[in-house]
């Protein structure tokens, strides 16, 4: 016999000492496979389809019935053993890859946490709300309108004649085509009107939006700003009302500070005035008092706030309403304005670039 001959002939697929050797060759791979994937070919290998146990077991359809048994013994204990070999070892891989994820993904929750900066409100739109909630807080309504508005609810229908300087282009941004009497509105005060126009009276409703005029853009004028309308209508109402629902405003905004009116003129109010509000950082100590000047009033004792009035009954009769039986209050003030003297932020301009440094440096900081 050649050596050729001896390699080539086929092993006797249910010879003992061969079925019993794919066992040891097996169990020998099971216990070398240190992965899941190892294992997962370990099993491909010896226990599989095409595996030579498999191949064992099928040869043993072809044997006399006679000799079945012991053949069947033989292949299956010998796969049993196979089979339980490579459970144990599954087992013992998945405990060991478990392990080792654990320890990888290990979280130190003691750690101090890394704080990312979140985003937070632009500092306008935080008092915007605020003064919002004070209105809310009495069961007034918040009543927005668009930012192109029609001259008429802008200029007219608030009893601005057309020779109104606020009329004059330097003023005001109209829009094209001319023909369309269309603006970018200059005042939140055209929310009254369109509230007027919608609702029915008692009416109490604040309106906080934009508003646009042509401006310089420099340090304290800047050609987009922010106001919050404020109007009342109902049977009875007059000046006191208005001054007491400034006064609580004032209180919830700065703490224990007042409001003062100065007589004014607003074509859309009769008596009109100026509102100032008590300085919240002096309390008007500083006034005449060399030795404690104050940045926030420049030692005036007084911030002028917005303007205000008895809503002239013009007004509401062009919204259809009996001046008989009703009367109400408006005002409308400057939000970036009031950012301004409250956290001490000394340019306008600083209030549209967005850099994050702007509302971090504010007295208060960001909110
Ligand atoms: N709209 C006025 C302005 O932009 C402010 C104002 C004054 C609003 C008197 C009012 C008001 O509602 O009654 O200067």
């Amino acid at each position: 016999m050649t050596a050729s001959t001896i390699t080539d002939r086929q092993p006797d697929p249910l010879d003992t000492e061969y079925v019993l050797g794919l066992v040891d060759t097996a169990l020998d791979a099971i216990a070398a496979a240190k992965t899941s994937a190892q294992l997962k070919q370990v099993r491909i290998d010896h226990a599989g389809e095409k595996s030579p146990l498999a191949l064992a077991n099928r040869a043993i359809g072809t044997l006399q019935p006679g000799q079945r048994k012991h053949a069947g013994q033989l292949v299956g204990q010998a796969r049993g053993r196979v089979n339980q070999a490579l459970a144990a070892r599954q087992a013992e891989v998945d405990a060991a890859e478990l392990e080792a994820t654990l320890l990888a993904e290990r979280v130190d929750v003691t750690l101090p946490v890394d704080l990312h900066p979140v985003g937070a409100l632009h500092p306008v739109t935080a008092l915007l709300n605020d003064m919002s909630d004070v209105f809310i807080s009495m069961g007034w309504e918040v009543v927005e309108g668009p930012e192109l508005e029609s001259e008429w609810l802008n200029f007219d229908a608030l009893n601005m004649p057309e020779v109104h300087p606020a009329r004059g282009l330097t003023d005001t941004l109209f829009v094209d085509p001319p023909s369309d009497r269309k603006l970018l509105r200059t005042q939140t005060s055209p929310v009254q009107m369109r509230t007027l126009l919608s609702r029915d009276v008692p009416i109490y409703m604040v309106s906080p939006g934009k508003v646009f005029r042509a401006d310089e853009y420099d340090a304290t004028h800047l050609p987009m700003f922010h106001q919050i309308e404020g109007l009342a209508v109902d049977k009875g109402i007059h000046l006191g009302h208005l001054k007491g629902t400034l006064d609580h405003l004032a209180k919830a905004m700065f703490g224990d500070v007042r409001t003062r009116l100065r007589p004014h003129y607003f074509p859309f109010t009769e008596p009109s005035a100026e509102m100032d509000l008590e300085c919240f950082v002096c309390h008007g100590e500083s006034v005449g008092n060399p030795d404690r000047p104050c940045r926030t009033c420049k030692s005036e004792g007084w911030i002028e706030w917005g303007g205000c009035g008895v809503v002239n009954p013009r007004v509401l009769k062009a919204a259809g309403i009996d001046t008989n039986v009703y009367s109400g209050f408006a005002f409308g003030m400057g939000v970036d304005r009031t950012v301004m003297f409250r956290n001490n932020a000394p340019d306008l301009r600083d209030f549209v670039e967005g850099d994050v440094r702007f509302p971090r440096s504010l007295r208060g900081g960001a909110r």
